[in-house]
């Protein structure tokens, strides 16, 4: 079985940045490739609506796939981001809704995740982190992406969520998927303390402790727009972001871009 793995597509900017159409160029590669199955980790465009209608729109011109999504946090920016979460939940292959059966011995587990400072850097207090401003630089969530609860709280929601899953699959193999980064290694440290801070929204170390508590086989994941494939912990770790035009990209067109971008891995 063959799952094409994306992130960061970031479909509103890229388009508008290249004048290219992404997500044609990104439905003619699985119409041609066909993998079983297509994992987006997060980050399509800055608004639930518009994600959904993508999401909608892809899965209808590839029916012979299955595409899968967790929202990243750019997907939930808007007034209320609990809305924004159960509209995406319309989309049947959110894993919000619940675990993927692939066949009898694997299973895809995710959901979007969120941070709660674990990453974060030691010269910093938590209350600075909840603030998100250094420099005079304010972190765009704090502006657009609007929660109920503190950051912490919103992990441990998710944390309760993918730990009931993961326990009920436990003798299952398991691809575990989040948009936010489960473990220190992929976060990268510069010694920038402009940078380090907001290290402090990565991700959580409670996504891989639950990785590693339930033997996880491979994990997804997105929100750092660099690029890792390795093992790590004895399982297979796929961070597969396109990222932004032009910093982030290695090719002029979005073609070669995206269609080197995509990581196929099997099963
Ligand atoms: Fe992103
Ligand atoms: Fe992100």
């Amino acid at each position: 079985m063959k799952l094409g793995v994306l992130s960061d597509i970031h479909e509103d900017f890229n388009r508008k940045e290249t004048q290219s159409n992404i997500m044609s160029i990104l439905s003619k590669w699985i119409t041609t490739k066909r993998p079983n199955v297509f994992i987006i980790s997060g980050d399509i465009t800055d608004s639930s609506k518009k994600t959904l209608a993508l999401l909608e729109q892809l899965q209808k011109e590839c029916p012979d796939t299955t595409i899968l999504f967790v929202h990243g946090n750019h997907d939930i920016y808007e007034e209320n981001s609990v809305n924004a979460y159960e509209t995406l939940l319309q989309f049947p292959g959110n894993l919000g809704n619940g675990v993927i059966e692939l066949n009898d011995d694997w299973v895809v587990i995710g959901d979007g995740g969120w941070y709660d400072y674990s990453f974060g850097v030691p010269d910093y207090s938590k209350s600075d982190f909840k603030k998100g401003t250094f420099n005079n630089f304010t972190w765009p969530d704090k502006l657009y992406a609007n929660w109920a609860e503190s950051d912490s709280d919103v992990v441990g929601r998710y944390t309760l969520k993918l730990s009931y899953w993961l326990e009920k699959y436990r003798d299952r193999n398991i691809v575990m998927v989040t948009h936010f980064v489960p473990y220190a290694k992929y976060v990268e440290y510069k010694d920038e303390p402009g940078w380090d801070f907001f290290n402090s929204m990565m991700g959580s170390k409670k996504f891989g402790q639950l990785a590693d508590k339930y033997n996880v086989k491979k994990y997804i994941f997105g929100h750092v727009h660099k690029r890792y494939h390795e093992q790590h912990n004895g399982m297979e770790i796929i961070c597969n972001p396109l990222g932004y035009y032009p910093y982030e990209w290695t090719h002029e067109s979005a073609e070669e871009e995206i269609t080197s971008a995509i990581k196929m891995i099997e099963i």
